[in-house]
């Protein structure tokens, strides 16, 4: 039941694939307000609002009319070839727009949470912590570590969690690439898959709780890991998902980053240590088996 105590969240980003997970997650037990720019969205127990993060004045005057008690800031260009190809953009919206929402939410004392990412690391060895130094390789995660330095310098209200590559079913809500991939393999197609970029995959359900964590009980001022307990390419994901989901793995093929024409340079491991995080909060992500065996029950859910 809700009550006069009962956290109020702002979620920006609500029309893509992760806020829309945190919406859903949060709003048997909170109240809910999402935002979207260009996709309105309709999410159960949530409302919704338009909102251009990039617009200060809009910005100030949604977080004052809502009031949040805690707000989750996902939205972005979260595609590293979409900033590199509107470079503009992707310094307004990522951290202009972050800088924003900082600052609307100081105004009235109100939690922050900033969804980063596992590529602010160059990749060169992986399994990194917190405590190892950003490497950014790409204008994406560029504006990603500088918008965590935006949060941290107003570290009395703000948290940084750095997740990494989200798995699931988007449901319309943004994209995911596991949607891509039981397309493809659903009708025959062939699909190329990297075997040389790891990254500590984790099921989006997952991230929204660990983020429902670190907003309510997270020391502002850090910054904190949410990862998967694996460490795994591409290409060794898509044979686990083909085996659990029934598709045909011999469509899988595998393919090396240097062999592919992609405008963002991406790093070759980024995998997480999120040892940290499970200390801290006790929780921690389910392995991939049992996250893509949650998904064949969300393909049938009407979610
Ligand atoms: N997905 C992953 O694997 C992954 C991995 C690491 C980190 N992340 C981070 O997680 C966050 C969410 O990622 P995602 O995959 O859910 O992204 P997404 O599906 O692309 O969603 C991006 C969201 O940002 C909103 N947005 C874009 N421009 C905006 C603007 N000017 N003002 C307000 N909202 C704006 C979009 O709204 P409209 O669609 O309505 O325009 C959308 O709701 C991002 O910060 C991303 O960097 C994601």
């Amino acid at each position: 039941m809700k009550t006069n105590s009962t956290p109020v969240f702002l979620v920006t980003g609500a029309s893509g694939f992760v806020g829309s997970r945190i919406c859903r997650h949060l709003a048997p037990r909170c109240t809910v307000v999402g935002t979207y720019s260009s996709h309105p969205c309709c999410l159960p127990g949530c409302s919704s609002i338009a909102l251009d993060i990039t617009d200060r004045r809009q910005v100030h005057e949604a977080i004052q009319e809502v009031r949040p008690t805690h707000i989750i800031h996902g939205a972005a260009i979260s595609a590293p070839d979409t900033c590199e190809n509107n470079p503009q953009a992707a310094w307004d919206i990522n951290c202009t727009g972050t800088q924003n929402i900082i600052d609307a939410a100081s105004a009235i004392g109100c939690r922050v949470v900033f969804i980063s990412t596992d590529l602010v690391f160059d990749g060169r060895h992986g399994n990194y912590t917190e405590n190892d130094p950003t490497n950014p390789i790409n204008l994406y995660a560029k504006t990603k570590v500088e918008a965590e330095k935006l949060c941290l310098k107003n570290s009395l209200h703000s948290i940084v969690v750095r997740i990494t590559l989200q798995y699931g079913l988007s449901k319309g809500f943004g994209a995911s690439f596991c949607d891509v991939l039981i397309r493809k393999l659903s009708q025959g197609q062939e699909v190329s898959l990297f075997t040389d970029q790891i990254r500590t995959p984790t099921y989006v359900a997952d991230t929204a709780c660990g983020l429902e964590h670190a907003a309510l009980h997270g020391s502002p001022g850090q910054i904190y890991h949410l990862a998967g307990p694996e460490r795994i390419s591409r290409y060794d994901f898509a044979a686990k998902l083909a085996t659990i989901f029934n598709l045909p793995a011999h469509l899988l093929k595998p393919c090396c980053m240097d062999k592919t024409s992609q405008i963002a340079p991406r790093a070759r491991d980024a995998s997480l240590c999120g040892k940290q995080f499970t200390k801290r909060f006790h929780f921690s992500p389910r392995g991939i088996i049992d996250g893509l065996t949650s998904m064949t029950y969300e393909n049938t859910a009407t979610f």
